[in-house]
């Protein structure tokens, strides 16, 4: 995915460091060069010789070196890179290149460098939300930097909330992205994920068991191979994968709106467990126990997204659904393939026994107009690689 690309990575002096030298096999791993610079508060955090080592490269520290300047000065090193990625991005950096400071290695070279920026923040929450940080945040979006994450979550400092590093997967996606490869670079592909909620009144509703997990993994994969995801999640209980764009619904007609306003897409995939039926009158104040009685509940059928978008004017080139079912799945599933007039139906048991809904592993059957196909069981983020390498290879015309 990246190959022959050279990344100048600039390592900063943040307890994320240590996620870096994972970064670094990851984008060697995918064909990288990596040419890595590590700041004196940097070198506090992770050893000069463990990056310079995962790197297979020569380490750069100090711009008053001789030896370094004879051989590649600071404004050759700064330009020889396809894509120049600082991570951690601490505050302290993010305010030296908002402000233009050029007094050490890092801040000089990313002053002189002429090539794209990505930067990938980590901090205390504190630190992150500080109007200085959210200014000079605001600074290096309008220069044109790039920016993955900070994700939210529990930090090594104790406290919880956004300012922990981008997880490396994430960072090479971006990178990916930034550098226009992957198999699906160009390619817009919409990703449904998730439960919907339906309002019975204003406190209660119904809903399904789904976590998202598998929606969730699937959009990350198709945005590791470069496409440019739009991700239509109901209530999850997992978060949205970075670098795709989330929208966020509640009910199945909210869905379908999301998802006709996303169109067009080379490709659609409909994960989320969408509730076949809401209550026909939704209460608008809380429902009372009283002497009326137990309240009885009048159902209305909910739009068929996947029938709808498979039928639809802008139609995608390839329309993929998912089947739930509790008993015989592949003829079921078939069936609902030449129903909806989709291309491909992924399906699964969900009966409790198989763990599948809520749980993280999955065992799909693929149906498409050759047939179906059994896949073995696999954790939920393997499906959803496999799944999106055999929707790139039918975009895309080659095989896998
Ligand atoms: C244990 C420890 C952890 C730190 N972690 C972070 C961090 O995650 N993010 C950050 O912005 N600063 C962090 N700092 C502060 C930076 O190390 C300090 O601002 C330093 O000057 C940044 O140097 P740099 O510009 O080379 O990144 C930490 C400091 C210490 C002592």
């Amino acid at each position: 995915m990246l190959d022959e690309k050279r990344i100048l990575l600039i390592i900063g002096g943040g307890i994320a460091a240590y996620k870096t030298l994972e970064l670094i096999r990851l984008l060697r791993g995918a064909g990288a060069e990596v040419v890595p610079v590590l700041t004196r508060a940097g070198a506090q955090f992770v050893t000069p010789l463990s990056v310079a080592a995962l790197a297979g490269h020569p380490l750069h520290q100090d711009l008053f070196d001789l030896t370094t300047e004879a051989e590649m000065g600071h404004i050759e090193l700064s330009r020889a890179a396809d894509l120049v990625v600082v991570a951690p991005c601490t505050a302290d950096l993010m305010a030296k290149m908002a402000g233009g400071h050029a007094d050490d290695l890092a801040s000089t070279l990313l002053m002189a460098t002429d090539k794209r920026v990505l930067i990938a923040p980590a901090m205390n929450v504190r630190m992150w939300e500080h109007p200085a940080t959210q200014r000079n945040l605001a600074q290096l979006r309008t220069d044109g930097v790039l920016v993955t994450g900070p994700a939210h979550g529990d930090m090594a400092c104790g406290e919880h909330g956004p300012g922990r590093m981008a997880e490396p997967g994430a960072i090479v996606a971006a990178i990916g992205a930034a550098l226009g490869g992957g198999p699906l670079a160009g390619r817009h592909v919409l990703v449904t994920s998730g439960p919907t909620h339906e309002p019975i009144d204003p406190v209660r509703y119904i809903a399904n068991r789904s976590s998202g997990a598998q929606g969730t993994a699937l959009a990350a994969a198709l945005r590791d191979l470069g496409a440019r995801v739009s991700f239509v999640t109901g209530p999850a209980s997992v978060p949205p994968p970075q670098g795709v764009t989330v929208v966020r619904i509640e009910t199945a007609r909210q869905m379908l709106e999301a998802v006709e306003a996303a169109l067009p897409a080379d490709a659609a995939v409909f994960a989320a467990a969408v509730a076949d039926w809401r209550v026909t009158h939704e209460a608008t104040q809380k429902m009372k126990k009283g002497a009326a009685g137990l309240p009885v509940l009048e159902f209305a059928e909910n739009p068929d997204i996947l029938a709808t978008v498979s039928r639809h004017a802008q139609r995608p080139a390839l329309v993929v659904g998912f089947a739930a079912e509790t008993e015989n799945v592949i003829a079921h599933a078939t069936a609902k393939r030449a129903r909806k007039g989709c291309d491909w139906i992924v399906a699964n048991d969900v009966s409790p026994a198989t763990g599948i809904m809520g749980g993280a592993e999955n065992a799909v059957h693929l149906i498409t107009a050759e047939g179906a196909e059994d896949w073995p069981r696999l954790p939920k983020p393997q499906v959803a690689a496999r799944l999106a390498a055999r929707i790139a290879a039918h975009l895309t015309g080659h095989t896998e």
